[in-house]
């Protein structure tokens, strides 16, 4: 039996657990290896703090928002750190589960120490010494601290909430930005999601940055597939196949375009990664995604930019 398959039955299973998500962490640690912060994901994740900061810096003039947003937190918070350095003074992060621990933020903060004491870190971000040092020092006496005191330091306030109801002011967000999230939220919540971040990012300044990777992440542990792999199966057998510890909507960047004009949030920029259309061809897609040009179905990654002052109401 194929991995891909073994892993998508395991997850399955353990959705159904109480304690799932623990449960999937000790398995993704485990087994899987999926959980370890590589340098691939620690520079992949830097990289989008990066853009973001230049998408802000490109439309407002700023070089750091103030405050501002991310949804989708994971184990690492590693975007939200980066803001941090370069000088932002609120930092939220949402998500529905508390997925980071005291153990994973300082993982990520020593590799903040190691990446800049390479020299690496700022060819990514501007970093301020006086934060950096605060980040340095905080690793020091990190005994003496619990998760929310260390998060405090930081400037970042972990909402444990659903996105659709934030618990935040109308427009009191600069930077709204997301990372590899939005693949797995079903459209029927994410478009409610982006009405909500309508409501709290500023109209006058505000920017939305978001990175989505719309490959099956299946064929990121199994290389016997393609990332096109789960676009074969129809809606009903995706529903059989998927599991709601890390769902996938599938969504192809029309699916995307569509939900954002559907609560008028403008895109701005888009940046679309090609993907592999010759790799498309081979595979047996669905009549669902058939339909739609080859190329556009192709499309693996996208990043999309929205400035707010070209949002209509
Ligand atoms: C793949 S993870 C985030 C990955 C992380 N941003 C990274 O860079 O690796 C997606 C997260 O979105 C969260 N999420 C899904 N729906 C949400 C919602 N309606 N509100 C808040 N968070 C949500 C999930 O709980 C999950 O932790």
């Amino acid at each position: 039996m194929k991995k891909w398959i073994q892993k998508a039955a395991v997850q399955k299973t353990i959705s159904y657990l109480p304690f799932g998500r623990s449960i999937n962490y000790l398995f993704q640690k485990y087994v899987t290896k999926g959980v370890h912060l590589t340098d691939s994901y620690f520079y992949d994740r830097l990289e989008h703090a990066k853009q973001h900061l230049n998408a802000y810096k490109k439309y407002t003039g700023n070089l750091v928002p103030q405050t501002a947003l991310e949804i989708g937190t994971g184990w690492y918070p590693i975007v939200p750190v980066a803001f941090f350095l370069t000088g932002a003074r609120h930092i939220y992060s949402v998500d529905i589960y508390l997925l980071t621990s005291k153990e994973r933020l300082e993982t990520t903060l020593r590799k903040f120490e190691t990446c800049c004491n390479n020299g690496q870190l700022q060819q990514y971000i501007t970093v301020l010494p006086e934060r950096y040092n605060t980040l340095t020092q905080l690793l020091q006496n990190s005994p003496r601290f619990t998760l929310t005191e260390m998060l405090q330091q930081l400037g970042i306030t972990c909402l444990i909430e659903d996105a659709r109801k934030l618990s935040l002011p109308d427009e009191s967000v600069d930077l709204v930005n997301s990372n590899n999230t939005f693949e797995h939220i079903y459209p029927h919540i994410l478009t409610p999601v982006l009405q909500e971040f309508k409501r709290v990012v500023k109209k006058e300044g505000g920017v939305m940055s978001h990175f989505i990777d719309m490959s099956d992440h299946f064929a990121h542990f199994d290389k016997s597939i393609t990332i096109y792999n789960f676009l074969r199966f129809s809606d009903a057998q995706w529903k059989w196949i998927d599991n709601n510890i890390q769902p996938q909507n599938r969504c192809r960047v029309y699916d995307y375009r569509l939900m954002f004009a559907q609560v008028n949030l403008p895109i701005t920029e888009q940046t679309c990664w090609p993907g592999n259309p010759a790799q498309l061809q081979n595979v047996h897609l669905h009549p669902k995604f058939a339909q739609h040009p080859l190329t556009e179905v192709a499309i693996s990654h996208c990043h999309f930019i929205s400035d707010m002052r070209h949002a209509a109401d």
